[in-house]
């Protein structure tokens, strides 16, 4: 259905509506180039709620949040923007094999950490449907594929380093927050076994830049370094207790023998009460070694006309962004699982 790229806007739902979702959702409105068709509200109270309202918009769109998946696979969307909490194999498997190309922030690159039979759903879903998914974001996504185009820079490539270096007090999601070892003892048994599951995500961005560069990985290491409060934070949708961690910093590493070639990680704090075993730099700092070294720094920073309280939803729109305006290009790939590193460069549309 989604191959043939239509002479008129594709239609796209979008699926659920949080921090990032509903930034997605505002730009897909505001696009002349894609029609919003859907959204899926996993909240009952967003059930029937129009998506203007969901996303800030200022007239309405006449378009109504539904929870079940049927409405929105009837309306044949071309694509998904999906953006849920947790992602669910059930809820790609239906939307893929109905024809419904998927662009994803919810923890998924390669696809790499599903399990073999989840992974093999995936792909015959893809498979039925003629479908595509794909996944990006900020960190992964944006920051791996800077650290990409850069090596194009170099003769010799010894290891692409991509790091998120900032505080993220102000990503209010305590679910999240908790998981990544925030708050907790650092001598939690398991502590550093439970982060590396979170972010296992950053070690399926590793193996894509270790793809792109030709590097053929035998193993994906984590190492990770926990740093305890000094003083109790009141963060408002978290405390960070005095002696409990406020800082984590570690990495997934690809290696090749005992070369590491890939390093995805992150130098996370939350609060003033702690001292990162490395300077935060506040962005993500893309490190390529080799023949040349290179090194940038990409800083996320608010515009002049920039009017919310705070600077949250600038990073939330930089983690939106990399999912949305890969709509058309996603749409147009061949089925199955791409990455960035597959797809012509994604860029953003000009103001009109
Ligand atoms: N790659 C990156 O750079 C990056 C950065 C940050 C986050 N992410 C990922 O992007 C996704 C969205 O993040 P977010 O901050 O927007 O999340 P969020 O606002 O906390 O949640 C997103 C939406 O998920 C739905 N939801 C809430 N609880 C749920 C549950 N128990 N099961 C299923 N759905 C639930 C809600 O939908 P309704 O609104 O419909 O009620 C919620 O608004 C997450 O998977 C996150 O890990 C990626």
């Amino acid at each position: 259905m989604s191959r043939a790229h239509p002479d008129r806007p594709l239609r796209v739902i979008q699926w659920t509506t949080g921090n990032i979702g509903r930034r997605s959702l505002h730009a897909i409105i505001g696009r002349d180039d894609m029609e919003l068709v859907g959204v899926f509200a996993h909240g009952a109270d967003k059930v029937g709620v129009d998506a203007a309202e969901l996303s800030g918009w200022p007239e309405p769109t006449g378009v109504k949040a539904t929870d079940d998946i049927e409405e929105l696979v009837a309306l044949k969307p071309d694509a998904c923007c999906y953006n849920p909490l947790w992602p669910s194999i059930d809820e790609l498997v239906r939307l893929l094999e109905s024809g419904i190309n998927v662009c994803s922030s919810a923890a998924w690159i390669t696809g790499g950490k599903q399990t073999p039979a989840d992974l093999d759903r995936i792909r015959k879903a893809c498979e039925t449907g003629g479908s595509t998914i794909f996944g990006s974001g900020a960190h992964p996504g944006m920051s791996n594929l800077v650290g990409m185009v850069l090596s194009g820079a170099c003769e010799r490539v010894d290891e692409i380093r991509i790091t998120e270096s900032v505080d993220c007090s102000t990503y209010e999601s305590a679910g999240t927050q908790t998981a990544m070892g925030f708050s907790q003892d650092p001598e939690t048994p398991g502590l550093a076994e439970s982060v590396r599951k979170e972010s296992e995500v950053f070690a399926e961005s590793a193996a894509m830049m270790a793809d792109a560069i030709g590097a053929r990985l035998d193993r994906i290491t984590f190492d990770v370094t926990f740093t305890a409060a000094t003083g109790d934070s009141d963060l408002g949708f978290m405390q960070i207790p005095k002696g409990t961690v406020a800082g984590v910093h570690g990495y997934h590493r690809g290696w090749v023998g005992d070369r590491n070639v890939v390093s995805v990680g992150f130098n996370w704090i939350m609060g003033d009460q702690v001292t990162p075993p490395k300077p935060l730099e506040d962005g993500h700092v893309v490190q390529v070694f080799g023949l040349p070294n290179m090194r940038t720094v990409v800083h996320c920073l608010p515009p002049r006309d920039w009017t919310e309280p705070g600077f949250m939803g600038l990073g939330m729109i930089y983690t939106a962004m990399p999912v949305t305006n890969a709509v058309p290009a996603v749409v147009a790939a061949a089925p199955g699982i791409v990455t960035l590193a597959d797809l012509p460069p994604i860029t953003g549309r000009s103001a009109k």
